[in-house]
């Protein structure tokens, strides 16, 4: 069952035999002990003291006080769930092995378990669903050639395109160093001074910056990425996935009449909505260019501020997911769940896009220090395939990556006492070919203010309206050098958004908040008027 009747624990190893006077609900220490009592400590008469050779309370009290390990530095609150990748075996109405070998898709009907984990970015492991911020979509594929980590978020652009620039943006969303409170002139002070970002304000400051849950959103790759074919000939591709839920977003005072009830709406939605049978389902479709620089574009295909034109570029489906079965343990499968962009299978392969070559360093990094050096040997991490490595060793080593028949003497290769060997290639090797010098440079087709100004006006009306509102509030109490930074940055994307941008702080600053935000909620000027009161 799902809801507090699991009964076989995930991966629990014990082989199960009882000791007599025991039966299977009988509470034992992690050595096998049978616990008699629970309640009392072992003391000297029963006012105390109380002894130090008290093993069953030293075991007990000290796993409680290690049973938090660090959460994760970005995306650490977050839900998961289990589900199954169906591949159409195409890829649209072609046949996808002309771009890719990669054999989770390559026939119809082809099953390929997988883990979810929806997350929000910017805050600790408990803090409110309801927040404006990217939502992560991270999905690890369990296929029969090894996992691939499709680590995605809802919004199909970043606010950056060099990974050397990631520490900076998250600092700047974080709690202050001082006060420990978001701010929103720290935000404006990084954004406007890193005109690539405008084009994820443009969405992240309208309602698609709150989805309404994680059912009900889209996912992306973000990232551009490479399909690798048997000849080894390489295609950029980008991925998309589309709820067949539907998308549904939040405004501002939306948000707020939830947060005020319920800061865990959307982990209790997934949890709900699985356990009631009701699974969430996505389409996965691709976007695919040839592998070149593509001139005749006014972006460069590699940068993640940009979107593929639809128009140009269509979405094709490939498969479709089903997420179907809740975890029986949040901290071992959601929280130590490991997903990273450098996890592929073949006939998937990196693009040279700044971002992910740096993302890629920085997954596996953190994981190793987060959760540990053997992290890959935990159950939802470790591929459901045959696993045999020359790794051995450190800090939680669960057993050891051997191939049955193997000599468990030999960790090491090559060698000729039936060691591991390599295994033979899957299709011709992609190469791609470099020449150029090694420098430290933007990209030239940086166009940071065409999709962006395309975006302000694609939104519905409602939609600029709960953008203008939130940037004026979250600007409000910001230098006159950021608003003035950033009313012109939104200016050159598009007229009115600056026009409207500017007007909304000059009424700010005229204590006359109410002619500009119109459609502010009641809830937030219940709010602001309570740290009136409090100052
Ligand atoms: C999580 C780094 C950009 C999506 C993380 C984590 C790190 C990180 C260190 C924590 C991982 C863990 O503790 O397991 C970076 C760096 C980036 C970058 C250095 C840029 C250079 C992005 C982008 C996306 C993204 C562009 C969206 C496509 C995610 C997601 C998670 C995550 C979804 C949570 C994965 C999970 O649920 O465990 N990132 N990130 N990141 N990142 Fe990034």
């Amino acid at each position: 069952g799902e809801n507090g009747t699991a009964v076989t624990g995930a991966g629990s190893s014990q082989d199960g035999r009882l000791a007599a006077g025991e039966n299977a609900n009988t509470l034992t220490t992690r050595q096998g002990h049978p616990v008699y009592d629970n309640q009392n400590l072992r003391t000297v008469g029963n006012r105390g003291p109380a002894t130090l050779e008290n093993y069953q309370f030293l075991e007990k009290i000290s796993h409680f006080d290690r049973e938090r390990v660090p959460e994760r530095v970005v995306h650490a609150r977050g839900a998961g769930a289990h589900g199954i990748f169906e591949a159409y075996g195409k890829v649209g109405d072609e046949a996808i092995d002309k771009y890719t070998r990669a054999k989770l898709f390559n026939t119809p009907g082809k099953e390929t378990p997988v883990f979810v984990r929806f997350s929000t970015v910017g805050h600790g492991g408990h803090s409110p669903e309801t927040l404006r911020d990217p939502r992560g979509f991270a999905v690890k594929f369990y296929t029969e050639d090894g996992n691939w980590d499709l680590v995605g978020n809802n919004l199909k652009v970043f606010f950056i395109r060099d990974a050397l620039k990631f520490p900076d943006l998250i600092h700047s969303q974080k709690p202050d160093p001082v006060t420990n409170r978001q701010s929103g002139e720290r935000i404006f002070d990084f954004i406007c001074n890193t005109p690539e970002a405008m084009h994820m304000v443009s969405f992240l400051f309208s309602p698609w910056g709150i989805p309404a849950n994680y059912r009900q959103m889209q996912g992306s790759g973000v990232n551009t990425y490479k399909w690798v074919n048997k000849e080894g000939v390489g295609v950029l591709v980008k991925y998309h996935w589309e709820p067949l839920q539907g998308i549904k977003n939040l405004t501002q005072p939306e948000a707020e009449a939830i947060q005020a009830k319920n800061f865990n709406h959307a982990t209790q939605d997934l949890y709900e909505a699985i356990k009631a049978g009701n699974f969430p389902q996505w389409e996965l479709r691709v976007q695919i260019m040839s592998d070149d620089e593509h001139p005749e574009l006014d972006f460069d295909p590699l940068d993640d501020t940009k979107i593929w034109p639809e128009d140009q570029f269509p979405h094709l489906p490939v498969g479709k997911m089903t997420l179907n079965k809740n975890p029986e343990n949040y901290f071992a499968e959601v929280e130590q769940a490991a997903f990273g962009t450098g996890v592929l299978v073949d006939g998937l392969d990196f693009s040279d896009d700044k971002m992910l070559q740096g993302r890629t360093f920085s997954y596996s990094d953190t994981q190793r220090y987060r959760v540990g050096t053997n992290y890959l040997q935990l159950p939802i991490n470790a591929p459901k395939k045959h696993v045999a490595t020359n790794q051995r060793d450190g800090q939680m080593a669960y057993h050891v990556d051997s191939a049955p028949g193997q000599n468990l003497h030999v960790n090491y290769e090559p060698s000729s006492l039936q060691g591991l060997k390599e295994s033979p290639r899957a299709g011709a090797e992609h190469m791609p070919a470099y020449e150029g010098r090694l420098v430290r440079q933007a990209i030239d087709r940086t166009n940071n203010f065409k999709q962006a100004g395309e975006r302000y006006r694609l939104h519905e009306e409602w939609e600029r309206n709960d953008l203008i509102n939130n940037m004026t509030g979250a600007l409000a109490d910001a230098a006159q050098v950021i608003q003035d930074k950033m009313i012109d940055l939104c200016s050159q994307c598009d007229a009115d958004w600056g026009r409207r941008l500017a007007e909304g702080l000059q009424n700010a600053r005229n204590g006359n908040a109410g002619a500009t935000q119109a459609n502010e909620s009641k809830a937030s000027a219940a709010v602001h008027e309570a740290e009136a009161i409090a100052h």
